[in-house]
């Protein structure tokens, strides 16, 4: 039905427009509605809060708890959008399932997608179970008791613990003994997402290196959705959140082979038209599935500065039934800018001394409001080999300085 329609682009704001609802509107969102908008595309942001990043590049937007299953319902029942876009994993799904039934709007990539990612437990039991993915040992618990039958059962220590619904390394402790299994139960109820009291258990992966392998279903030259790969990213997690990425990160044949290989499986199992992010594991020419998200992931980034297309354009293109192309232009690295306080309305000096960097280039994400641990902006940088880059972006980015107004 939608893709039809896509056939061709309308005008915005006119009857003939081809509409695009983004459900959340931060820094990944915001990038996703400018591509779309240099496309002609009319674009309606969608988050919790007023001037969130992505409201203020759209063309309306909505601030709504999109968890609220009627508001957003009747939210997309007045707006009409032909593509309906989630942006985070906190979506009352059973709306996008719904929508989707009922031929309203397509849900990218599939509603299904957006419902197996949100949850922990939703995408393991598909990679590991339905597809035999290799992953962690792990095992699901609701209750403290559970949690340490399960680690004593044999996923054993050192473990990671996470809410099964939580995001960014919210609620999640690494476990090294058994004087640990109180505290992150504790921290993992008080820090999930919704009032949920079900966890994953983890065994420790002794990884050499983590990777996101940027995944697109697009329309090929066949007319049919094809599967199309990025050059592989590296990064850095620090609390479960990024901090640093790269990209090419350097691979064996055979682990990047093995990397495609899960890939594809995963991405094939969830459908539809989009960019995923795969996050995966590597030791030696070992790969493991950790988890994959069906929209752009934030170490991609770092495609901003590295690719003739960033995964933002790539994901608008590949959504409006368009043709991608994932070729890097050039090595390049990002790396994050926190808030470092909590205060609205906050300023950035050093942005000259930084822009000064060669081959740097930064986005300020314009968030209302900032945290200690907020991510509020994002220095990148290309150079002819990936250490240089990386040491150019951290440069870049230590020279911005958050203060206050
Ligand atoms: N089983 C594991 N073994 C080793 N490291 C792990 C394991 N699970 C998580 N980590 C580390 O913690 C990071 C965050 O974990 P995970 O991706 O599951 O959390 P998340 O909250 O979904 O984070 P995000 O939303 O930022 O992707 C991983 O990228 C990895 O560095
Ligand atoms: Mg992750």
């Amino acid at each position: 039905m939608a893709l039809s329609h896509l056939a061709r682009i309308g005008t915005p704001l006119s009857p003939s427009a081809t509409k695009v609802m983004l459900l959340g509107a931060g820094e990944l969102g915001k990038e996703v509605i400018i591509a779309l908008q240099r496309l002609g595309v009319e674009v309606v942001a969608v988050d919790r809060y007023a001037d969130a990043p992505g409201m203020q590049v759209a063309h309306r937007s909505h601030v709504i708890a999109m968890t609220d299953a009627v508001a957003l319902r009747a939210l997309i029942e007045t707006e009409r959008p032909h593509l309906v876009v989630p942006e985070i994993e906190a979506i009352a799904t059973s709306v996008l399932l719904e929508i989707e039934r009922d031929g309203l709007a397509e849900v990218i990539p599939t509603a299904r997608a957006a419902q197996l990612t949100m949850n922990r437990e939703g995408i393991r039991r598909l990679a590991a179970d339905e597809l035999g993915l290799p992953t962690s040992a792990y095992a699901f618990a609701d209750s403290l008791s559970e949690l340490q039958t399960a680690i004593d059962a044999g996923i054993g220590y050192p473990c990671f613990v996470k809410p099964v619904m939580s995001s960014s390394g919210k609620g999640q402790s690494f476990l090294r003994g058994a004087q640990d299994v109180q505290p992150a139960w504790d921290y993992a109820l008080q820090a999930g997402r919704v009032k949920e009291t079900r966890v994953i258990v983890e065994s420790f992966m002794p990884f050499d290196y983590e990777i996101t392998q940027l995944t697109v279903h697009a329309l090929g030259a066949s007319g049919a959705v094809e599967t199309f790969f990025c050059e592989p990213v590296g990064h850095v997690q620090v609390n479960g959140d990024y901090v640093e990425s790269w990209q090419p990160q350097p691979m064996s044949p055979l682990a990047l082979q093995r990397s495609r290989d899960i890939a594809r499986r995963v991405t094939d199992a969830l459908g539809g038209r989009g960019i995923f992010g795969v996050e995966l594991f590597v030791r030696g020419d070992d790969v493991w599935f950790s988890e994959v998200s069906p929209r752009p992931h934030d170490t991609g980034l770092v495609t901003l500065a590295t690719q003739r297309l960033s995964e933002f354009e790539l994901h608008a293109r590949a959504i409006l039934g368009l043709p991608v192309d994932t070729r890097l232009r050039r090595p390049g690295a990002s790396a994050v800018i926190y808030g470092g306080m909590a205060e609205p309305g906050i300023a950035f000096e050093g942005v000259a001394e930084a822009l000064a960097v060669p081959e740097s280039d930064l986005r300020l994400f314009g968030k209302p409001e900032s945290f200690v641990k907020r991510r509020m902006g994002v220095a990148v940088a290309t150079a002819d080999t990936i250490d240089e880059a990386r040491s150019r972006v951290k440069l870049a980015a230590s020279c911005v300085r958050p203060v206050k107004a």
